[in-house]
């Protein structure tokens, strides 16, 4: 039976703290398949350093961000939880992908050209390469789905060219994967601008909601989210803050975009935006409480860590070893 699971792998950087972007348009779709399928998530902290990081707030970050996983729902039980810095086969295999990558496609990436010029100083080789160990991260492991938001997709689609690529030159190597979009909450906009997605990395905190973010101050960026002069709560193309901020109480409180629409109908924003707020409060309070109270057992933290990093070495190690043979590199 175990067998027969199509296998998910998905990781988030833990490069600052998760905001509400993150969580619904990534983690907490994962919570949801964990039984369905053979899942494995990590915490992309090679990846983090293409920007600079603080040592201590990377080592914290990379704690919080288990805790947040598995106060989110995710279980070690179920899933492989573990950190891609411990499992070595993921820049042993980047480099191998390297060389079967072209600067031409690498160029393309709409990320690096985004990260290019709001790190104009730090346009490391690293952050050029990013999707190369993204799909070292991902073929390791020869998932059938990737759960991401819409901002990932085309890190997927690369993926899946150099997988193409590698199968065509040496034979079926790696399984091609394929992107898994939640039905909703795929883009999270930022409540201050709301034609930018929400990110960790905005420099206006009044922007994202973090899912540590104190329930006054979740308030506060609510009330204050960026909306239009029409004053009616309807989902539309030309009503961007509106919209996002409809999708957000949807998805915390279960309902439709039309029940949505249909409650507040003939009531202004004055008495929405609090709504919004204090139901994405109530969503994120269990977490918060659990994250914190996980961060108090780091003995507990480690574990997880250890044991998600030996199963997860297990099965990238077969991969790698396939790659190495078929490449020609003898065997020590
Ligand atoms: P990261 O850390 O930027 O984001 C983690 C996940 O959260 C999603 N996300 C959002 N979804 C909806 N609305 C938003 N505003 C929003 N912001 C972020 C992202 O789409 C992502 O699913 N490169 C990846 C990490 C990574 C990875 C991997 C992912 C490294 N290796 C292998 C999948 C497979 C990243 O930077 O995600």
């Amino acid at each position: 039976m175990e067998e027969q699971k199509k296998r998910m792998l998905s990781m988030v950087q833990p490069s600052g703290h998760l905001t509400l972007g993150n969580y619904l348009g990534a983690i907490r779709n994962w919570t949801t398949l964990q039984d369905e399928y053979d899942c494995v998530f990590a915490l992309a902290d090679l990846h983090a350093i293409t920007v600079r990081q603080k040592p201590a707030d990377l080592r914290r970050n990379t704690y919080e961000v288990l805790a947040q996983y598995m106060a989110a729902g995710l279980d070690p039980e179920k899933s492989v939880l573990f950190i891609q810095s411990h499992v070595a086969a993921h820049a042993q295999l980047a480099w191998v992908l390297n060389c079967y990558t072209m600067f031409g496609e690498l160029s393309r990436m709409t990320q690096f050209k985004d990260k290019s010029r709001s790190h104009a100083d730090n346009i490391n080789a690293g952050l050029f390469d990013y999707p190369v160990l993204m799909a070292a991260d991902i073929l390791l492991y020869q998932p059938n789905y990737v759960p991401v938001g819409i901002d990932q997709l085309q890190h997927i689609e690369i993926c899946r060219d150099i997988a193409q690529r590698f199968n065509s030159a040496y034979s079926e190597t790696f399984t091609i994967p394929e992107p898994y979009l939640g039905k909703m909450g795929g883009k999270v906009m930022s409540l201050s601008e709301p034609t930018k997605k929400m990110s960790k990395s905005d420099p206006n905190p009044n922007g994202f909601i973090l899912l540590m973010d104190k329930p006054e101050d979740i308030m506060r960026k609510f009330k204050r989210a960026v909306t239009d002069s029409d004053m009616r709560v309807v989902c539309r193309e030309d009503k961007p803050g509106v919209s996002n901020l409809i999708t957000i109480y949807a998805q915390a409180t279960g309902k439709t975009i039309e029940e949505v629409e249909a409650e507040f109908e003939g009531k202004g924003y004055g008495e929405f935006k609090p709504a919004v707020g204090e139901a994405v409060v109530e969503m994120l309070r269990p977490i918060r409480e659990e994250t914190e109270r996980l961060l108090g057992d780091k003995a507990y933290l480690e574990k997880v860590y250890r044991d998600g990093a030996q199963k997860a070495e297990r099965i990238a190690q077969r991969t790698l070893d396939k790659v190495y043979r078929k490449v020609g590199f003898v065997k020590r």
